[in-house]
């Protein structure tokens, strides 16, 4: 088997790392401690800075762990309804279904707003329905004070994912601090990455120890605990797991949100740049194009094919110019597990099948960028 990787003159994402990681992350070898202690405190301690709101932060190992963690903490168990998205990837929606919920998705607005559409939620309430879990596709936010006053009619819990969201905000309010519990992912290609991690945000006491406990076996000390002589024995308080986050990765989080303001900024440019081009492409458009709803993270650069262009064949024709592009995502019933999954959503289904991410990093260049709309202008001319 051949191991050779194409040559790419763009590749849909690098890491934004320098000395500065690889020096955090020596230091913490050096330390003589790795798993969870100081530094993933001072990382939840900053993070929650961040955030503001009152938020409370535990570190996870990454963010499917999170999303669990979300789950369990909210009492979602066997035949509990939670309506998800279905323009995200799986891990929202096999984090309902390994609870034992029932996932239902909800439609996107329109094919030029691809978030979750309130109406569509609200239509797919019923008795059984526990919670609502909404995710800020590519980094821009959902329609988070109509989402809101739905959870408070109906009283229903409120789950973000904020996969894509860290630095976001929604009317000048952070991404994050609108649910019970927000999940955070700091896996590589997301806006801080640590390789696996994550973070889980809670903002009252009861549930906050509900995922301490839901994080680590239950149990009331943890081994740094034990190495600072506080403790010597300890407790099991409830049913848990264990999705730490070690040293190692703490440190690489302290280290990119450090970053993440100028990284942010810079995705912006790149998208800014994007709009001029891709606006002169009349074979695609371009989600979010005039959205208006906060400031977004630019996690991603989704555009969507006109209907009848072979999607497969422009992903083809970009790899031979060495312009590496994916898909956001492919369809939730189209997977062999939910093919049966309850939710009628014609308009995500679509753009499914006609969306293309291009690649966006904060340490691209403009000239890659102009790269990048050159072929795909040249992909999608018509053959003849
Ligand atoms: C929207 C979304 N939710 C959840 C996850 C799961 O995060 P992780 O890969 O850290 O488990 C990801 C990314 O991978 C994601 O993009």
């Amino acid at each position: 088997m051949s191991s050779a990787q194409p040559d790419w003159k763009v590749q849909l994402f690098k890491l934004n790392f320098d000395e500065s990681e690889i020096e955090a992350v020596v230091e913490t070898l050096r330390s003589g401690w790795i798993t969870m202690g100081q530094r993933t405190l001072d990382f939840e301690a900053a993070f929650a800075k961040e955030l503001g709101h009152g938020s409370r932060c535990l570190a996870v190992s990454n963010g499917t762990a999170a999303l669990h963690v979300a789950v369990l903490a909210l009492g979602i168990t066997t035949g509990d309804e939670v309506i998800v998205p279905s323009l995200t990837f799986i891990a929202d929606i096999n984090s309902v279904k390994v609870s034992g919920g029932v996932p239902v998705l909800a439609d996107v607005i329109s094919m030029a707003d691809w978030s979750m559409d309130p109406a569509d939620i609200e239509k797919k309430i019923t008795p059984r329905t526990k919670a609502i879990m909404v995710v800020h596709y590519a980094g821009y936010s959902c329609a988070m004070d109509e989402i809101v006053s739905i959870c408070k009619r109906h009283k229903l819990a409120l789950i973000e994912d904020c996969a894509h969201a860290p630095g976001g905000d929604y009317k000048g309010q952070k991404l994050g601090t609108f649910g019970d519990v927000s999940a955070w992912s700091f896996f590589t290609n997301k806006n801080i990455s640590v390789g696996e991690g994550g973070m889980v945000v809670v903002r009252t006491e009861a549930l906050y120890q509900k995922c301490k406990n839901l994080r680590s076996h239950g149990m009331t000390v943890a081994s740094f605990d034990r190495m600072k002589g506080r403790a010597s024995t300890y407790d099991v308080l409830e049913a848990g797991l264990n999705y730490r986050m070690d040293e190692m990765h703490s440190s690489l989080g302290l280290v990119q949100l450090e970053k993440l303001p100028a990284a942010n900024a810079r995705r912006g440019e790149l998208t800014a740049r994007y709009f001029t081009h891709l606006d002169k492409i009349k074979e695609i458009s371009v989600p979010f194009r005039h959205y208006d709803r906060g400031t977004p993270t630019w996690h991603i650069m989704p555009i969507l094919l006109n209907n009848g262009i072979d999607r497969q064949g422009i992903i083809e024709a970009m790899k031979n110019d060495g312009v590496q592009t994916s898909i956001h995502y492919p369809a939730i019933q189209d997977f062999t597990a939910y093919r049966e999954c309850a939710g009628e959503v014609p308009q995500a289904r679509e753009i499914c099948r006609r969306e293309l991410t291009l690649p966006l990093f904060p340490t691209m260049t403009d000239a890659q960028v102009d790269l990048v709309c050159d072929s795909l202008a040249r992909a999608v001319l018509p053959k003849i």
